[in-house]
């Protein structure tokens, strides 16, 4: 874990009112498979700069992780532009790539992803450690405790429920600091009511002042969303703030 940290900028990118920002403007994403290009996302217009439960909800291969992926800067448009936190990915160096993505987005996985080798605790501060903050075990310590799982921190991930791996998992993102929390069909692998819990502690971390983006193909977690943006065949087809305000997230059924 030593030597993966990169020093914070002296300005941080979190300290503009740009900070929170996700633009994307014209985006495609294009894969060339054989003789046929595959349009995994075509003509994207998306502006996210709110503190909210954002859910993108499409079918299996409308594009939803090739999104994610675009604005967690792990991947490249084929065309148009993606800006994090006012910084234009397509046209910045590595470097300021590198800087934008760390101090600014975290990742939350169908299948956790967690380290098998390292412990709860570890696993968390693996998240402090990269982003570069100060005391990272104090940070994952009380990360941990946060989500439930203080009494778990010198378990592995094999020693864990599902459910407790996610929720690991996030504290592993909540431990960078990082404002934006992507999560790319959390629950998919959770039975129902502990995929609930997940869902409210994901909505906590926006309510409590985070960006929450959560993917999907699960239409009922799109009810419990501040902001739903539809995807279909790589384009969004709808985005809109549902009437009278979220459902509640007790009246989830799957
Ligand atoms: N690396 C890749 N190479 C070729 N095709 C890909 C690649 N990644 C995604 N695709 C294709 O792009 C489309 C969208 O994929 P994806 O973003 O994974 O959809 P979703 O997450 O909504 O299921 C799918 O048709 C998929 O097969
Ligand atoms: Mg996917």
């Amino acid at each position: 874990m030593e030597g993966v940290a990169e020093p914070r900028p002296a300005v941080d990118a979190r300290a503009g009112s740009e900070g929170t920002r996700i633009d994307l403007d014209g985006v495609c994403r294009y894969f060339q498979v054989g003789d046929t290009v595959v349009k995994a996302l075509d003509d994207v217009n998306l502006h996210v700069d709110e503190s909210a439960f954002v859910v993108a909800l499409g079918a299996s291969g409308s594009g939803k992780t090739t999104l994610l992926n675009l604005i967690g800067s792990l991947d490249a448009p084929t065309a148009g532009t993606v800006r994090l936190a006012g910084v234009e990915l397509t046209t910045a160096s590595r470097a300021e790539r590198t800087r934008a993505r760390r101090s600014t987005v975290s990742f939350i996985f169908q299948s956790f992803n967690l380290f098998p080798g390292l412990t709860a605790l570890e696993n968390v501060q693996f998240g402090a450690d990269v982003a570069g903050r100060d005391a990272p075990e104090t940070v994952a310590r009380q990360v941990l405790e946060s989500v439930g799982l203080g009494d778990r921190a010198r378990h592995f991930a094999h020693q864990l429920s599902g459910g407790e791996q996610q929720r690991v998992a996030i504290a592993r993102a909540l431990a960078t600091g990082n404002p934006i929390l992507l999560a790319d069909e959390p629950t998919g692998e959770l039975d129902f009511h502990t995929g609930v819990q997940i869902l409210e502690l994901l909505r906590a971390q926006a309510e409590a002042g985070k960006t929450v983006i959560v993917v999907t193909h699960n239409r009922e977690i799109s009810r419990v969303a501040d902001r739903v943006i539809e995807l279909s065949s790589g384009r969004i087809v709808a985005d809109h703030r549902p009437v009278g305000g979220p459902a509640a997230i007790a009246d989830l059924h799957w």
